[in-house]
Parts: structure tokens; sequence; C-alpha cells
């Protein structure tokens, strides 16, 4: 799929915008503080329903007026899809799609399908598993709205489950209610999990082999409740539910399950997560990105890749080979200038400029 046209009102800093994208290569280019990364986080809006950068809609309205709008459009191989975001500081977000206002977030998932990509997130191998973990749900989500509703209720039972701990005075009758309910969804999210990591590290290592030159194989692997069928997983889940539950009263708190799962990067037999140089890790980020595109790609719709000033951390040889490698799909990208070396040889691509919040094509 592609984003044809991305209207803001009151957005950030923007006034009233309008953008049209190529269906490659977009560069957003422009000094610091004028308004590309707020254009790339109203894409992600529409895609994922908040902000990568705040869990506070309120910072996203212009700070001298009361709402803003975010309109974006997508062409998909069978039919195109509209989605409007309006974000109220009193009234809250309204999002609709293709018109129709939608009562549940599950309906937005996949609408406009994003992988996103900034230097925070050129941290998620070093970072804390929660990072890692974030990674799998939202691309996950976008995939699967089943997967977004099972992740949503492992959610509520899980924080349910930890008030009764807490509370100190639960029963073992009425923690067994609970753990069933844990361990149902808990391993049908942790099966999911496991079967994405592991297509995911195929495609992540040729990603890498092709970013590095074939100088180093990356290897994904899921760290988290064993078992390779539902069943399986239930079964180790549940029996670990058991043996930890003093554990887990005298601390208030479950010490197992989906909510602690991670995948462990190695390169060359090391994990890379606690001992790969600053340059692997990174580079073993935008291996997993680029990895999750090929994917999401392969099984459907290719999604919109947003690269918010990823450039900058790389050397030329490195920004070639991720150009080559992203040329046929939709990517825009942020940058503050673009080496006239790196456009040579690329024959698609779009430059829109942002100074002060206007935006001018080339
Ligand atoms: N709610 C808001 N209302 C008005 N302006 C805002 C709001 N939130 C952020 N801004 C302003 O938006 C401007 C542009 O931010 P943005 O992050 O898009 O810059 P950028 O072009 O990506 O810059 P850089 O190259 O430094 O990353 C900043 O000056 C910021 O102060
Ligand atoms: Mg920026």
């Amino acid at each position: 799929m592609h984003i044809t046209e991305l209207s803001v009102a009151d957005y950030r800093n923007y006034n009233h915008q309008t953008v049209r994208f190529g269906d490659k290569i977009n560069f957003v280019v422009g000094r610091n503080a004028q308004g590309k990364t707020n254009l790339i986080e109203a894409v992600y809006l529409c895609s994922v329903g908040k902000s990568a950068r705040t869990p506070r809609d309120k910072e996203l309205v212009n700070y001298e007026k009361q709402r803003a709008r975010v309109k974006v459009s997508v062409k998909k191989s069978y039919g195109d899809d509209k989605v409007e975001i309006v974000l109220d500081k009193d009234r809250g977000k309204q999002i609709t799609i293709n018109g129709m206002p939608i009562s549940r977030m599950g309906e937005l998932m996949g609408v406009v399908s994003t992988v996103f990509f900034s230097p925070d997130e050129m941290r998620i191998v070093k970072e804390a598993p929660a990072d890692r973990r974030r990674f799998m749900d939202i691309a996950l989500c976008q995939m699967s709205k089943t997967y977004f509703y099972l992740l949503t209720r492992y959610n509520k039972i899980l924080a349910q489950r930890n008030r009764l701990l807490k509370s100190g005075h639960v029963t073992d009758d009425a923690l067994d209610v609970w753990d069933i309910q844990l361990v149902d969804v808990g391993s049908k999210i942790i099966k999911t999990r496991r079967g994405f990591v592991a297509s995911l590290s195929e495609a992540a290592g040729s990603c890498h082999a092709y970013l590095t030159g074939g100088e180093e194989t990356l290897v994904l692997s899921y760290e988290g409740i064993e078992g390779d069928t539902v069943e399986d997983v239930q079964t180790a889940f549940s029996k670990r539910l058991k043996s930890e539950r003093d554990k887990d009263r005298l601390r208030g708190y479950t010490h197992s399950g989906a909510h602690k799962d991670d995948i462990c990067f190695t390169i060359a037999g090391k994990d890379i997560r606690a001992f790969g140089s600053q340059g692997q890790q990174r580079t073993a980020s935008l291996a997993l990105k680029l990895a999750e595109v090929e994917l999401v790609g392969s099984r459907g719709e290719y999604p919109i890749l947003l690269l918010d000033d990823v450039l900058s951390e790389l050397d030329l040889t490195r920004q070639k080979r991720l150009m080559a490698k992203i040329k046929d799909h939709q990517t825009i990208i942020t940058c503050t200038h673009i080496d006239p070396q790196l456009l040579d040889g690329l024959t698609d691509y779009n430059r829109i400029f942002v100074e002060n919040a206007i935006i001018s094509m080339e």
C-alpha cells in the first residue's frame, strides 16, 4: 500500500498543509525544528492510533488551538482507504475510517500499515525487553486484529491478577480462575510471537548480510515460555504459574508470562544485546525493521516505511545499501540534507521541503 495524500490542520507546529507522496522513496528535507518528524508522526498516528513520541494526545494539538485534524489517504492493491483523526483537547480523540467513526481501536489496525524507524528505535537491540515486546506487538497488531484483541485481553487479565496478588488476601481458588484465563490467552500470544520471530530471523539475517556486505550473520531467537504448539505452551505456562505462586503472592506481581518475553539477537554466537558494539546494534535494529517490511509485504500489502532521521546515523556505504533495499516500495524519510552521492543511481524519488511548517514540493 502507499499513501497518496496527507493533510494536517492545527497539528503540532502546522496550520493547514497538504502533502502528496510518491509511491517510492520520499525525502522530507528541512533544517532542524521545521516540522519533518511531525509529518511522519502524523502518518504513524493514522496507522497505530497514537504517537510514537508521546502517550499524551493533547501534545499533538497546536499550542494555540483547541483541536487538530489529520487525514491520510492510502492506495492498496484492492481499493483505497481514508483515515481521519480529530484530537480535541477536551473531548479527546475521534477516528473515522472512510467517513465511518470507529468505536474500537482494533478496527484501525492494518488499515494504514507502517513500519517506523528512528534513532530511538536504533536502541531497540540494547534497551529493555519491554521495547522489543512493543516492537513485536505493534507489528503483529497491524498484521492481525485477533492478535490485537488477544493482547488487550491479556493485559486486562494480568492487571486483575496482579491487583488480587497485591491485595494480600486472595484464595487459591480465586487465583486458579485467573490463571486459566491468563494461560489460555497468553499461550496464543506466545505461540504467535514465536512464529513471528522465527520468520523474522530469516528475513533479518538476509537484510543484515546485505547491509554489512555479508561480513556478519545475524540470528534472532525467541525467549519465552517453551513449547512449539499452543497446548505445549499452555502446559508449561500453567506449571510455571503454579510453581511461582508463593513468590507471586509475596511480591504482589506475576513473574512469568507473555509480559516477560524477549527477542535474543546473536552474531557469531554472541548475544549482541549485551556485548554488541553500537554499530552492530544499530545495524541489527535496522535489519529488523527492514525484515518486518519484507515479512508483512510477503503476506499481503507492503507496509509504508517511515524512516525518521536515520541517514545521519549511517555511513554513505550503508546509506546506499539501504536505498537499494527500499527503493521499490513507499518510504518516507526525513533528513536535514541529502548527500548528492546518495542520489546517484536512484531514479524514482520525490523531494518534499519543509520550512517553518510550510511544505513545498520540488
Ligand atoms: N503542540 C505543538 N504546537 C506547536 N508547535 C509544536 C507543538 N509540538 C511541537 N511543536 C514544534 O514543532 C517544531 C518542529 O518539530 P519536529 O520535531 O517536526 O522538527 P524536525 O523538523 O523533525 O527537526 P529535527 O531535524 O531537529 O528533528 C518544534 O519547533 C516544536 O517546538
Ligand atoms: Mg525530527
